[in-house]
């Protein structure tokens, strides 16, 4: 019978600490600190900031429960996860799809995220040799414009990512982000403080905390979802397959959230610690991918020390990115692996390489393919971007609330959650059944017919 099929085992995270902060490493990356204030100054501010955290407590929250169930309680790679849990809930074994969706959903996130953290990656030796005298606007100008710059960071990147996922989760994974991850956040705190006194600090708190849904669209909406999971990394199977290596005994609905809460902390911290500068320099708040570039190194150029202060601060987005990037990795290389199908090395590689390949549409979307539309009036990365944040994600989230709100056997979820605040539990239920599917389902409606 399918399910009494032999998969190799993948060991799980040694240390009570190993799994909020993988999980944390997953979420907190790019997204929070690039992604995050990129788009709420694109989409205007107060509004999106609001929705965004509106879908993050709704649609968030209650699927990242959801994922964890499931994979824990199959202590598979998403594939196999959903099939196994399905057929033990006496459903079809079909829900596999909602896994090879989100190794596919994956791959394509990892082919562009490589080339803007490749842009980090550049930053570190440009920030500790930037005098100032290039302006950070020019100077990202210079950066983007060359496709084989873009393209040797791009490598370099993609190749740490494979080289950590091939060292397998426990050594590679679970050790890098001990230590890197919290200094990431006390250095951001810095950047606050920073901003807070050499920055125009009341009118970016205006402009992201005082909402004006006057100018809210359908797609303001798919943004400001999109964005949340990603942000999250939810709805492609990452938490999912980590929560496949969580010990029995934790809790999975304190660890999500966790993982929400600084997930989310650290994106608003993102926001306070760049908008204030990029009013008190007169850059503008909506110019797109390069706002987290153009304005932290205009600060740095500004700032005493900005020479060593630049290079920590990039270092540790790298490494925030890398921490993202392997769980962008995983499902894939978690299914070809349990199967037998390849080794893990052999699988971390090819995936990369995929990945690797359809990255150099997004390095050259920057310049010679600038011109050139995928989708709409979408460069090639915008097109990655709109395919995996705005439907690939939300459609594998709501998937899976329907799966665990519908059709995963209760007495299975029940294992999973543990004793816990009746109130609560019925509150996430009804999250996960009603609340979380109706609004993905309400805002792809609205947008798309
Ligand atoms: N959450 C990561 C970030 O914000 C990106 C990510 C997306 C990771 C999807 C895993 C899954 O940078």
């Amino acid at each position: 019978m399918e399910i009494q099929k032999q998969l190799k085992s993948h060991g799980a995270w040694v240390g009570k600490w190993t799994f909020i902060l993988a999980a944390t490493g997953s979420a907190v990356g790019l997204g929070n600190i690039w992604g995050f204030p990129y788009k709420a100054g694109t989409n205007g501010g107060g509004a999106f900031v609001l929705i965004y955290l509106g879908c993050i407590l709704a649609i968030g929250l209650p699927i990242m429960v959801s994922e964890i169930v499931i994979g824990r309680r199959a202590g598979n790679s998403p594939v196999n996860a959903m099939r196994r849990v399905a057929v033990d809930s006496n459903t079809t074994p079909l829900w596999r799809f909602v896994g090879w969706s989100g190794i596919f959903a994956g791959v394509l996130i990892l082919s562009f995220y490589s080339v803007i953290a490749g842009i980090c990656l550049n930053y570190i030796f440009i920030s500790a040799t930037s005098s100032g005298a290039l302006s950070a606007t020019d100077q990202f100008s210079n950066v983007i414009s060359s496709p084989l710059n873009l393209l040797f960071w791009h490598t370099v990147f993609m190749t740490l990512t494979a080289l950590i996922v091939s060292a397998g989760i426990k050594d590679g994974i679970g050790r890098m982000v001990k230590i890197l991850m919290p200094l990431l956040g006390m250095l951001m705190i810095f950047m606050v403080i920073y901003a807070m006194i050499n920055g125009d600090f009341n009118k970016a708190m205006t402009f992201l905390f005082a909402p004006d849904f006057s100018n809210v669209t359908s797609d303001t909406l798919l943004q400001a979802m999109g964005q949340a999971f990603f942000s999250l990394g939810l709805g492609m199977g990452s938490i999912m397959a980590y929560g496949a290596y969580m010990p029995k005994d934790q809790s999975i609905v304190s660890n999500s959230f966790t993982v929400a809460s600084l997930d989310t902390l650290v994106a608003i911290v993102a926001g306070i610690a760049i908008f204030p500068i990029i009013f008190a320099f007169s850059l503008e708040p909506n110019s797109g991918p390069g706002l987290v570039f153009v304005s932290m190194l205009s600060a740095f150029n500004q700032m005493q020390y900005g020479q060593f202060v630049g290079p920590l601060f990039f270092i540790l987005l790298s490494v925030a990115a890398l921490s993202s990037s392997i769980s962008l990795l995983e499902p894939g290389v978690a299914y070809l692996s349990e199967e037998g199908i390849l080794p893990r090395k052999r699988s971390a590689e090819i995936i990369a390489f995929v990945a690797w390949v359809l990255g150099i549409g997004s390095a050259l979307s920057f310049n010679i393919w600038s011109d050139f539309h995928l989708i709409s009036d979408r460069n090639f990365l915008d097109s990655m971007e709109f395919i995996t944040n705005q439907v690939l994600l939300p459609l594998g989230g709501m998937f899976i609330a329907i799966f665990v709100g519908w059709f995963m056997k209760k007495s299975l979820i029940t294992d999973e959650i543990g004793a816990m605040n009746k109130v609560l539990y019925m509150l996430w239920r009804f999250f996960v059944k009603f609340i979380a599917p109706l609004s993905v389902a309400y805002i792809f409606y609205r947008q798309f017919f």
